[in-house]
């Protein structure tokens, strides 16, 4: 088995990074061998298919006999859960860790192995798929670092039908499916992606999260098909949201990590099923034809429009699929011989997506909350060593006796008909700041009316709790102003032209 080192070099703010892609081959009884591996490859693993010559004839074409595809790691028949997990999902873990965004999803035939590999086998502990070997790495971890403070939450989506449920919803016992909340897509101006209706858990341990996942699975929508004793008919998107940062510091690192178990593709000419099977089944094909279409504009240089649009699964994904995101795909492949070709066909779609280049920003932000109350914890010990330093202790807003005394002083400046004259304030911004406004204001008030009557919008402003002023054309009085307390505002009316009191 390959290790790989940790995708990310530490505190990069950015990491360019192509999909990665791996093939699992699911077990077979049959002992024809229709494929090998190769693990010794230097840049990679071989996974070819030999295809004989008479299924050649019948379902891929006649002159090709072997169809090679290189993978990031092919995982043959007998590789354990666990070394899938170690190699797979741990680097994806240890980036969400870092505060970077990490996808994981699983593509293949229905029958291929994907819940096996997602989610895990009932059977036995040890076939624990990578969702609960991740939450046990995650919790593990949170425990042990003692650096950071971890908060996390979880939910749980199923697409079925390209309509989204709520898999955590705890009507789902015992409602239908048509009558529980759909969820639905939003988008921000800003093209991001907000989901209605879908819960979201805050899980303090281990344990809780897995009960998590054990609930949304119980709710998801099963079927016994030609292909799979146990098929999953949805697609589902476990999601965890990480929430780290050092104790005291106001900067926050925000991951997602989705863990995908895409609904399985299907030759309903070759199955032969019909009724809810078959409407499944078109619903799955069609869903993901449309993420094939995307993968495909994906890899393609220089195409502008993307089609996330065209179904809900890739407008959840969107970041996943060439955005911020550090995204690995597991390709399940069958070796049964009648199989091959779609295994051919996944391997195919596998080599498009290793082509999609994504860029994972470091999700660093402060917190605002924290921030405010620290910057109010500065503010009030620089208010006390202001105090220290003049002698007065002093409030946030003027007096109002300090601002008669403001006005009166602008007044004697602008009245004063010498230059040079200066407004002496004192080192008090307060007071700077509540004679420039006013000046402000009443340079503007002298430039409207010099041109033509105007509506000053100036309700609520707190200089003008006196002044404010409403000019009508047909209507133009003055009236001294009554003496309001502070910040109420009224209207007088001034003559079109007439004299500011405040203007020199
Ligand atoms: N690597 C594996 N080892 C042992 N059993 C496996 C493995 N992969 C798959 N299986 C078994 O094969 C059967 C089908 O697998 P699974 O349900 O995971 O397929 P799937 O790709 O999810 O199919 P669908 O698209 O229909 O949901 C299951 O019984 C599963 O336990
Ligand atoms: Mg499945």
């Amino acid at each position: 088995m390959k290790t790989y080192d940790s995708q990310i070099p530490v505190e990069e703010k950015m990491v360019k990074q192509s999909i990665q892609i791996f093939a699992r081959v699911k077990p077979t009884k049959k002992t024809a061998s229709v494929y090998c591996v190769d693990n010794e490859e230097p840049a990679g693993s071989i996974l070819e298919f030999l295809v004989p010559k008479d299924l050649a004839d019948g379902f891929i074409n006649n002159k090709k006999e072997t169809y090679k595809f290189r993978f990031q790691e092919v995982f043959d028949q007998t590789v354990k859960q666990e070394d899938i997990f170690e190699a797979i999902a741990k680097p994806v873990a240890d980036s969400v860790l870092s505060g970077y965004n990490g996808t994981i999803f699983a593509y293949g035939q229905t029958g291929s192995g994907k819940t096996f590999t997602i989610t895990g086998g009932a059977e036995r502990y040890s076939d624990r798929g990578i969702i609960p070997r991740t939450l046990s790495y995650l919790y593990q971890h949170f425990s042990q670092d003692s650096s950071m403070v971890y908060t996390t939450h979880i939910s749980y989506l199923e697409i079925y039908n390209e309509v989204g449920y709520d898999l955590l919803d705890p009507r789902h016992e015992a409602s239908r499916l048509e009558d529980l909340p759909k969820v639905t897509i939003m988008e921000d101006p800003d093209q991001n992606i907000h989901l209605r209706n879908l819960s979201l858990h805050q899980s303090a341990n281990e344990e809780e999260a897995l009960n998590l996942l054990f609930l949304g699975d119980t709710n998801r929508m099963i079927a016994e098909t030609p292909m799979n004793q146990a098929s999953t008919r949805s697609h589902c998107i476990f999601t965890m949201h990480v929430c780290g940062r050092e104790p005291g510091s106001v900067t926050v690192r925000r991951s997602k990590l989705h863990l995908v178990d895409l609904a399985g593709s299907e030759r309903v000419g070759k199955t032969g099923v019909c009724g809810q099977l078959l409407t499944e089944a078109k619903y799955i094909n069609l869903s993901l034809h449309y993420l094939e279409q995307v993968i495909i504009a994906l890899s393609e240089k220089n195409r502008l429009h993307i089609p996330y649009r065209n179904s809900m699964m890739t407008s959840v994904l969107r970041d996943s699929l060439g955005g911020n995101c550090m995204t690995t795909m597991i390709a399940t492949v069958s070796v049964d011989k009648r199989n091959v070709d779609e295994s051919i066909s996944t391997c195919r779609f596998a080599q498009r997506v290793a082509l999609i280049r994504n860029e994972a920003l470091l999700n660093e932000e402060m917190d605002p909350a924290l921030l405010i109350v620290r910057l109010k914890r500065e503010i009030q010990s620089l208010k006390e060593e202001l105090s220290m330093v003049t002698g007065e202790k002093r409030e946030d807003q003027l007096t109002q006796e300090e601002i008669h005394k403001m006005e009166e002083l602008v007044k004697v400046f602008l009245d004063d008909p010498d230059c040079e004259v200066t407004l002496a304030l004192g080192p008090d911004m307060r007071k700077i700041q509540y004679c420039f406004s006013l000046l402000k204001v009443l340079a503007i008030h002298s430039l409207s009316l010099s041109h033509n009557f105007y509506l000053l919008s100036i309700s609520h402003h707190p200089l003008l709790f006196s002044f404010d002023m409403f000019v009508l054309p047909h209507y133009i009085f003055f009236s001294p102003p009554p003496p309001p307390p502070h910040n109420h505002y009224h209207h007088a009316l001034i003559p079109k032209g007439g004299k500011n009191k405040y203007k020199a």
